[in-house]
């Protein structure tokens, strides 16, 4: 067992944000070895029950719960900032050029290493990420994720139409290679296997029942897709699906909304769908500083708590701008105002920081695994450092209050703030 002594942040099952100024976070395995929290709370009086463990001193820094990324693209590491009018040329002129280059394993692995030094960086310690439609750039990143211990889920990404050479996958093959790939993964360690449909135009409707049968057969793996982005991509799905209610009801016709279903935007849905995504326990990765740099629009908050819709926060890197987390509550906090005529409602950093954590392990069905750091988590958490720049010093040591502390974090914080990134 090892313990920290640092201010702590972690969450309460009311998803409000609970904080220690001068806490103790215990950690040590569990009864079938996994390195787990095993006790936190207020330093003294946790610290007798704890004689002889071996004590970190961190005061001055703020541990919290490792960043969950609920969506992202490991190929798209080098695609990050590539300028397109939206999102089809985007994909078009850069996404799938440089997407082909995953057949090759050993580059796949150089960028699958590169990815995850970001993410370490960064604090994130678990992403649901799309590989490309290459098998071998699915076992380069499990191999990789599984040499660091992590908690990582991936899929090959299906794509048998309107997909250029390189990148279009068969369709028979496609859906033989995925259920071997989760075969291979799936429960290994602490990794997870996601049945990966790019999106509804890029494959058949042959490709779309095949992945809804085998995310029948295998219940526990996950789903990921991208959902109603763009206004161009929703007028394609409906020519494509001339039957469907919606872009949203697609998938659902093809068996693809369930628990462990993870749909990236979720931007241009109606009341139908909202409820379609409550009813079926699927939930929203919400990419906001990706549909602000493609310009694709802006997530609704109001309409999805309405919905009563699950969702959290993800980079959506290379059409995200970055991988840290500070930079995604930044920009879903301009994205909440948005969506709220009142002045002064929008998101509180506390709701902020839940949706990159705990909300985020929720909406993918690991609530009490990851995301948090309350007893029998997995131990991933991050040491935070407040004073990381001379600004964020001078502001953190002026918060009055827990939320205007996260809030300097969030407005003024990246990569530096994080010490450390600590994995179970
Ligand atoms: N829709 C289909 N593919 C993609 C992708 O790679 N990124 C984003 N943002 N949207 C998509
Ligand atoms: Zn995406």
């Amino acid at each position: 067992m090892k313990a920290y002594r640092a201010a702590l942040l972690r969450f309460g099952d009311d998803h409000q944000p609970l904080y220690e100024s001068d806490g103790l976070l215990v950690v040590g395995p569990d009864a079938h070895g996994r390195k787990v929290v095993r006790a936190v709370g207020d330093h003294d009086a946790l610290i007798e029950r704890f004689a002889g463990v071996a004590v970190e001193d961190l005061r001055g820094y703020l541990i919290a719960p490792g960043f969950i990324d609920l969506h992202v693209h490991y190929p798209q590491t080098d695609v990050i900032g590539a300028p397109a009018a939206g999102l089809l040329p985007w994909l078009e002129n850069y996404t799938f050029p440089h997407e082909s280059r995953f057949a090759d394993k050993d580059y796949a692995r150089s960028v699958a290493d590169f990815f995850f030094d970001e993410l370490a960086r960064h604090g994130v310690t678990t992403a649901l990420t799309f590989a490309s439609s290459h098998p071998a750039s699915v076992d380069a990143a499990f191999e990789v994720a599984q040499s660091r211990g992590l908690r990582f889920i991936t899929g090959k990404v299906l794509q048998d139409r309107h997909s250029p050479d390189g990148v279009r996958d068969q369709t028979e093959q496609s859906l033989i290679d995925t259920e071997s790939l989760i075969r291979r993964w799936h429960g290994v360690d602490r990794l997870g296997y996601a049945i990966t449909p790019r999106f509804a135009p890029t494959s058949s409707e042959a490709q779309l029942r095949g992945a809804g049968e085998l995310a029948a057969k295998y219940g526990d793996v996950w789903i990921q897709s991208h959902v109603a982005e763009n206004h161009d991509e929703v007028k394609w799905v409906a020519e494509l699906f001339p039957d469907a209610r919606s872009y949203l009801g697609v998938y659902g016709d093809f068996g693809l909304l369930r628990e462990r279903a993870v749909y990236a935007h979720c931007i241009h849905l109606d009341a139908h769908d909202r409820r379609l995504m409550k009813e079926t326990g699927a939930a929203a990765a919400i990419s906001p500083t990706s549909n602000l740099f493609l310009g694709s629009g802006f997530f609704d908050y109001a309409a999805a708590d309405a919905a009563g819709m699950r969702y959290g926060l993800a980079s959506d890197v290379g059409g995200g701008t970055s991988f840290s987390p500070f930079h995604t509550m930044m920009a879903a906090y301009y994205v909440g105002r948005e969506g709220h005529t009142k002045p002064g409602l929008s998101l509180t950093p506390g709701q902020l920081w839940w949706q990159h954590t705990a909300g985020a392990a929720l909406a993918l069905g690991l609530q009490g695994v990851v995301g948090n750091l309350t007893p029998g988590n997995e131990a991933d958490f991050v040491v935070l450092n407040p004073k990381a720049t001379p600004l964020l010093a001078r502001k953190t040591a002026q918060a009055g209050n827990l939320d205007e502390l996260l809030f300097a974090l969030i407005v003024l914080g990246d990569d530096r703030v994080v010490s450390r990134t600590v994995t179970a």
